[in-house]
């Protein structure tokens, strides 16, 4: 089975996110898959997501209510089959902890959409319920990428 692991910083907005959609967008397509999400720092670990994001996907079907905040660790580069960065500097900071022989693809989550390459899922934290739904819609369209990818 393939597995997938979606990293931000905090583990409780983007990349909470990012795997309850992927397990809607893989549970619809018949897709076997593992997902799981991680932050690259530790200040949220052991929480639930932000009841902001947990309030945008229960709007679209999806109960992200028990997931808990960890952090990146390097057993992931060799437990996962891909990691996708939300942004940049996430990305940044998983390449420099990466090891030499990491069998996971490390890359950035939006280089999976078409004509997104290179951009970041931006950060909600600091912003409005506004901004959940657009991290929402921005996740789910690259949940169903990964899907039409792993398929293909
Ligand atoms: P996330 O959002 O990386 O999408 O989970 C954030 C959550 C918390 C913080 C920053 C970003 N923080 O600084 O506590």
């Amino acid at each position: 089975m393939a597995s997938v692991l979606f990293v931000c910083l905090g583990n409780i907005c983007r990349s909470p996110m990012a795997e309850g959609a992927m397990r809607a967008a893989a549970e619809a397509a018949r897709l076997e898959l593992t997902v799981d999400s991680a932050g690259t720092a530790a200040y949220h670990v052991g929480e639930p997501p932000d009841p902001r994001a947990v309030a945008c996907a229960a709007a679209h079907g999806v109960d992200i209510s028990r997931l808990r905040g960890r952090q990146a660790i390097l057993d992931d580069f060799y437990d996962f089959d891909h990691i996708f960065a939300l942004d940049g500097q996430n990305l940044a900071n998983l390449r420099r902890i990466m090891p030499d022989d990491a069998t996971a693809t490390l890359g950035l989550l939006l280089d999976v959409i078409p004509g997104q390459e290179g951009k970041p899922v931006p950060d909600p934290y600091y912003d409005g319920e506004d901004a959940f739904d657009y991290t929402w819609r921005l996740v789910s369209a690259a949940a169903d990428a990964i899907v039409v990818k792993l398929q293909g």
